[in-house]
């Protein structure tokens, strides 16, 4: 049975959750589900945004028709053609056959590199183009890489309504209102929100900062991602946040201790520096990062201004938990950070070394204190060290 949502008078939420997947893009859980937004509008024309994921097509389809109540499907406007979005285009497009399909012209070509579809109602639009369909009129905005190259934008100049394909989106399943001003969204989306940016989109933080000009250009009253909930209120403050994470500035001064440990004494040696930090007054907070999701651990990165890695020598190299931690962050372009090291091994500690060269690569990334060495475990004199670079964290993080 159809779920219909009205957003406006005239525009309705026909998209659909799913609650069932495991991993999103078969790489992040999504334990608290994730939606697929789709937008009817009722003008003079008819205009659908995006189609859905297969999980929910059936209920999309049927919300479709139900929204349509009889008019026919003028225009089906596409933003983006990552699957999630794109995967019910070909059902779509044949039950409606006479839409005009309005999208770029990259994303044109996708339509026929996924789909056997011969491309004969599709309008292509460049950046600046207009839309009108009766009261409503739409300017399009060219957002590539954000998340993938054919990425558009459409602009409602009469409501000032921004369709943002995957931009302002976030993991979790909506259910009830599709509003954030309804759902608690900092207690309960805000962690997911910061997990899918820097994991999906936080690569791109340059092209995210060109939306943001653009965007800055525009009197924006609401905000329809193709994830999680439709922004109508405080809209600067998801601005904001975007703002920050595409600009690589930590979220918040803090310190994070991410250890690699194989028989507890690395993590014994982390343990002990946290304290020194914790007790002279500062942020901090530990992850095992062998017991920790890996994209929670890039979101935690990113948000905190001090980073502290701790790990073990495992095969003569970095512990493959922590390696594979530092290859991501400096794949999503960690930078802006201070950060420091502690190493263990039992007959050739090199872990610190190997870690310094990956981060060398980073951009703009402060050492802090001298890197601690462990031997085995934690004896008084690695302890003592371990609280002299716990104390110029300390002192950094609280201004000293
Ligand atoms: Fe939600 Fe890039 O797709």
């Amino acid at each position: 049975m159809h779920n219909i949502i009205p957003i406006t008078e005239d525009l309705f939420y026909v998209g659909g959750s799913d609650r069932r997947l495991s991993l999103f893009e078969n790489v992040y859980p999504v334990p608290r589900g994730v939606s697929y937004n789709s937008y009817l509008l009722l003008d003079e024309k008819t205009v659908l945004f995006d189609t859905v994921d297969p999980a929910v097509s059936d209920l999309y389809l049927e919300n479709v028709a139900a929204a349509l109540g009889g008019r026919q499907l003028d225009y089906l406007v596409v933003h983006h053609m990552e699957p999630d979005h794109s995967a019910t285009f070909l059902r779509l497009v044949k039950s409606y056959p006479h839409a005009t399909v309005v999208t770029s012209a990259k994303a044109a070509q996708m339509m026929r590199n996924f789909f056997p579809f011969d491309g004969a109602n599709v309008r292509t639009v460049k950046e600046g183009d207009i839309l009108s369909t009766g009261k409503h009129n739409f300017i399009f905005l060219a957002a590539p890489m954000v998340h993938w190259p054919e990425v558009m934008l459409s602009f409602d100049r009469a409501t000032g309504t921004l369709f943002s394909a995957d931009a302002f989106g976030t993991f979790g399943a909506l259910g009830g209102s599709v509003f954030a001003d309804e759902v608690k969204f900092r207690e309960e989306f805000l962690p997911d929100a910061r997990r899918y940016y820097f994991n999906i989109v936080g690569k791109y933080g340059v092209q995210v900062q060109n939306v943001l000009k653009k965007a800055a250009g525009l009197d924006i009253k609401m905000i329809c991602p193709l994830h999680g909930p439709v922004w109508r209120k405080d809209l600067g403050e998801l601005i904001g946040w975007y703002d920050t994470w595409s600009k690589y500035e930590p979220e918040e001064k803090g310190a994070v201790v991410f250890y690699g440990t194989v028989h507890g004494h690395t993590g014994n040696a982390a343990d002990i520096l946290a304290a020194a930090i914790a007790r002279r007054g500062a942020f901090v907070k530990e992850y095992d990062v062998a017991q920790t999701e890996l994209s929670v651990l890039v979101a935690e990165a990113f948000r905190y201004s001090h980073l502290v890695f701790v790990s073990a020598t495992y095969n003569n190299g970095i512990f493959f938990p922590m390696e594979q931690l530092l290859h991501d962050l400096g794949e999503h372009n960690l930078r802006n950070r201070k950060y420091a090291l502690v190493e263990n091994g039992s007959w050739s500690p090199q872990a610190g070394t190997l870690m310094q060269d990956l981060i060398s690569e980073w951009g703009n990334m402060m050492r802090l204190g001298e890197k601690v060495t462990v031997l085995s475990s934690v004896k008084e004199e690695q302890a003592a060290e371990l609280e002299v670079l716990g104390a110029q964290i300390a002192s950094d993080l609280l201004g000293k």
